[in-house]
């Protein structure tokens, strides 16, 4: 088995990245993967708290990239998931140059043997830890918040990644979307940033005192179905897997999410919505039409992509298929067809 790898990535710190990092992991298990989580925030060390683990750690990262310890004696198995997941520990306080984009590819090499997909908590910023995880992934999440702060590093992000031609080309999670101030315009709207950021969306993800809550037990939110963000979180997981999952709704007052402002009975929303008796918004169809990539989305994709390097590295063996970006995803699903 050959599992794939993606960096969770924003350019600004405290979007959301470790906690996405941790809860999509979770929400892949719960659907039967193997996941492993590899902590590249050297210093901080705050998936493993996420992740109520940090007493566990023997061997961290460093450990491993310094011959001290193999990567299994490394991993740290989260309990009770019907999937497996696992986190490989960062190093409290090592100094961060003995990370380097060669060490990091290797052990996540090691790791997509045994796994469906590794997941790896990035850094912020667009320096060497940003490098060095790039370095290791098939593909990239894109972690904004509706802040146009995030929004505008998330856009420096989107241009460096485009120029590292992974195998799967980006994806965008908006996280901690407040629906009040979204709906208000306070905000950008879901529909206003993917565009601005001109790729594709994976999913959004509510702002949820919940995830705070949990977090701060060492709990995961995602073991909660019944909270947003819980939702949010599962719902990019079964798209990440092949599955058409509607977006959750932002609007309130329509019938798919009558309640309060933060959302919550957007778990219900959500059951209206997949039942298919709601017109798709414009933004639902955004990430509707994501999961299974049209005509028009090769073409879009294609069009932004540098046309000498698409056609290179197409080359022989794939002359017949669909252009390179748009072929991604349904790849990545082929790979993982549960
Ligand atoms: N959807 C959300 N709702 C509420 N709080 C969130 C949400 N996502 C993240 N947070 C909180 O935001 C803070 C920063 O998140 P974190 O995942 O550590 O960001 P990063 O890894 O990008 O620096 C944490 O306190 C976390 O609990
Ligand atoms: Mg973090």
């Amino acid at each position: 088995m050959m599992g794939t790898a993606l960096v969770i990535t924003s350019g600004k710190g405290g979007v959301g990245k470790t906690t996405t990092t941790a809860n999509l992991g979770a929400a892949l298990a719960l659907l039967n993967k193997k996941v492993c989580l590899v902590d590249l925030d050297l210093g901080l060390r705050n998936l493993d708290a996420v992740l109520g683990l940090q007493n566990r750690i023997i061997y961290t990262l460093v450990d491993v990239i310094q011959g001290r310890a193999e990567v299994k004696q490394a991993l740290i198995k989260y309990p009770n998931l019907k999937g497996e997941l696992y986190l490989l520990p960062a190093a409290q306080n090592a100094d961060k140059n003995v990370l380097t984009a060669q060490s990091v590819k290797s052990v996540v090499q090691e790791l997509k043997q045994e796994f469906d997909f590794v997941l790896l908590d990035c850094p912020a910023g667009i320096e060497t830890g940003f490098e060095n995880a790039v370095a290791g992934a098939d593909g990239a999440i894109l972690v904004t918040n509706p802040e146009n702060s995030a929004i505008s590093d998330a856009d420096r992000i989107v241009g460096l990644l485009e120029a590292k031609q992974l195998e799967f080309s980006p994806r965008l999670i908006i996280n901690r979307i407040r629906r009040h101030l979204m709906n208000q315009g306070g905000t950008m709207s879901v529909e206003e940033i993917t565009d601005h950021l001109a790729i594709p969306l994976l999913g959004i993800v509510f702002d949820d005192d919940q995830v705070i809550v949990t977090s701060n037990k060492g709990e995961l939110v995602t073991m909660k179905p019944d909270t947003p963000a819980a939702q949010g979180y599962r719902n990019i997981a079964r798209r990440m897997l092949g599955d058409t999952v509607p977006l959750m709704a932002v609007k309130e007052g329509s019938s798919q999410a009558q309640t309060s402002a933060d959302g919550e009975n957007s778990a219900d929303a959500e059951k209206a919505a997949s039942t298919g008796s709601q017109e798709l918004t414009a933004s639902e169809k955004t990430v509707a039409t994501d999961t299974t990539p049209t005509a028009s989305d090769a073409q879009t994709s294609d069009s932004k992509s540098s046309d000498s390097k698409v056609s290179s590295e197409n080359g022989s063996e794939e002359t017949n298929e669909t252009p390179r970006k748009a072929s991604f995803w349904s790849r990545l699903f082929g790979r993982h067809e549960h």
